[in-house]
This record gives structure tokens, sequence and C-alpha cells, in this order.
């Protein structure tokens, strides 16, 4: 397995090197980033589903949000001489040491669902989706939904520092750019969990005259979203129709909310970024086949007139 690995490793970083056999990645290291959302759990599971259905031995590390506990997860597994490595990177900078590492012992990285700042040379694919343009959506739809109304909008970002907080920004303030009457008026990071979303959604609230002053809530995900709006709620607003909240995701409980019109829409994230990446991996350790850099999933906007019953049930079974 490792002669094999090595020449494909040498061939996909320039070097010609004829492959002799075929295998699979026998075992694989997952460096998750935690279970700070309903999301990243789903994640989790099916990761893990997709590495059993195809004889995988998965080993799996929580970072507990942390990087360094990340660079050490990835620094065991090399030293394990896994043939593979899964990596969901908490924040965009700070990485090129260890892909380096895994880069001289010849193990090919695969990022899930963030991105790093590190020279693509660094790992052998990305599978994500345009996180740029799932907040240029989200911020699209609320643009239509207000036409032309004022709407003073406050913002709940992901995880500092991390690619899908600075990126769904940049997309949501692209989509407004040009529209006068919507303007982000409160800005803040509530780490994409459930509990920060609430309490920042609270001060947000007492900021701005008890709610009054805020049309719309945009989260940067889903989860952040659910914990605004029960704030909102607490306030004595009707989220949905006082305080329009769109978010990212697609997770059971925000169908809930939009089914309950106390959410007006998500976009979606698949939670299947496992099975593109054990396919690019196996075509890799097939025959050497080099992947795209970047392996694009899709963003679908969802709202009320989508189903949003059904959704829920859908995803129910779909490992969330
Ligand atoms: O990187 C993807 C983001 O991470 C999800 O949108 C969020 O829920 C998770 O924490």
């Amino acid at each position: 397995m490792r002669n094999f690995l090595t020449a494909v490793a040498l061939a996909a970083f320039g070097a010609s090197a004829a492959l002799s056999q075929t295998a699979l990645a026998q075992t694989v290291g997952f460096s998750q980033i935690g279970s700070e959302s309903g999301w990243r759990a789903a994640e989790t599971t099916l990761t893990k589903q997709q590495a059993e259905e195809r004889g995988i031995t998965l080993k799996f590390s929580d970072a507990q949000q942390k990087q360094e506990n990340q660079i050490a997860a990835i620094r065991s597994f090399i030293a394990q001489g896994v043939d593979a490595i899964l990596l969901a990177p908490v924040v965009a900078t700070g990485w090129d040491s260890v892909l380096k590492e895994a880069k001289d012992a010849e193990i090919p990285v695969v990022l899930l669902d963030r991105q790093v700042d590190s020279d693509k040379s660094l790992y052998l694919t990305a599978v994500g989706s345009d996180l740029v343009h799932e907040g240029e959506v989200a911020g699209q739809w609320l643009v239509d939904h207000v036409a032309g109304k004022e709407c003073r909008v406050v913002e709940l970002q992901g995880t500092t520092g991390s690619s899908p907080a600075i990126d769904r920004k940049t997309g949501f303030e692209k989509a407004i750019a040009g529209h006068d009457n919507v303007k982000i008026v409160r800005s803040q990071t509530g780490d994409f969990t459930r509990a920060q979303g609430k309490e920042v959604m609270e001060s947000f609230l007492q900021a701005e005259g008890r709610g009054q002053n805020i049309c719309a809530l945009y989260a940067h995900n889903d989860d952040m979203a659910v914990g605004a709006i029960q704030a909102i709620k607490e306030a004595g607003l009707k989220p949905g129709d006082d305080i329009l909240v769109v978010s990212i995701d697609g997770v059971p409980d925000i169908f809930k909310a939009i089914a309950a019109g106390e959410a007006n829409a998500t976009v979606e994230l698949t939670p299947n970024m496992a099975g593109p990446a054990f396919d690019a991996l196996k075509a890799y350790m097939d025959d050497g086949t080099v992947p795209p850099k970047f392996i694009q999933t899709d963003s679908k906007l969802y709202t009320k007139a989508d189903d949003p019953e059904g959704e829920y049930e859908r995803r129910k079974n779909l490992g969330y």
C-alpha cells in the first residue's frame, strides 16, 4: 500500500512515476472541528456511514473547536501511517507546517467543507460549497423580499477566522451592495452555536429599540438562527414576520421554523462531503487520477414554498 501511495503521491505532486498496483484507502484519519451545530453533527454521522459502507477504517478525532487539537490529530495520523487524511479546518490560516508534514509523509489530505489559506499544492482536493455564493443567495433573497423598503439587518457571524464566516459575509454584502434600503446595522460572531446565537441576538434586540428597529436577521448558520428565533420570541416579537430570518445550512429545525412561519429562508449545505471525498481518494489511489482542487457541492435556497414539513422529514431520515 505504501509503495503504491508513494507512486501516486509523486505523480500528483509533479514527478512521473509508474503505478504498479491498484488499491483503496484502508485507513483514513478524520480531524473534525467539533460539534458546534446540527449540521456539523450530521457531517460526522454521514462521514462515519460513508466510511463504513466503503470498508474504510476511520480514525476519528474531535478537536473541540481548537486548531491546536486538529494539528495534534494530524501529526498523530501521520505517525500512525494512515493512508489519507480528511480535515475540516476550524479556521483558514495556520496550516502550512502540518500540511507540509503530511505531504512529506506522502499522505494525501482532503479538506472538507471549509477552506485554508495555504498553498493548494499542500492538499489533494477540497470538497465544499461556494461559500461566497451561499451568502449572495441569502442576501439576494432579502433584497428581493423587502423590495425597496428600508431594512436594517443584524448579522450573526460564524466562527471568527473561519472560511464560512469570512465568505458568507462577503457574499451577503455583495448581494446588498447598491441596494441602499438594505443595511447591516450590527454584526457579531455567535460562533456557529445555538446558545451564542441566542445570547448575541438578545444584545442586538436590546440595542435596537427592543427589536423595533430590526427588519431582518442574517445568520451564517441555522443553529444561530434557531437560538435567535427564541430570543425574538422572548422579546415579544414574531420571528419571520416582525423580524425576517434568513440563514444557511438546511438543518431539520430550521425547516420546522419555516413551516411554523418563524423563519423565512435557508440555503442548504449538504452534510455529505465525505462521499465525494472518498470517491476522489479512491480514483486517486486506483489509478493516480488527480481530482480538481475544488469539488463543489450544491447550494439551494428553501422557503415556505418548498414543502418545509417534507424537507424536515427528509433530513431526519438522512443522518441529522
Ligand atoms: O463549515 C460549515 C459550517 O460549519 C456550517 O454552516 C455550520 O453549521 C458549521 O458549524
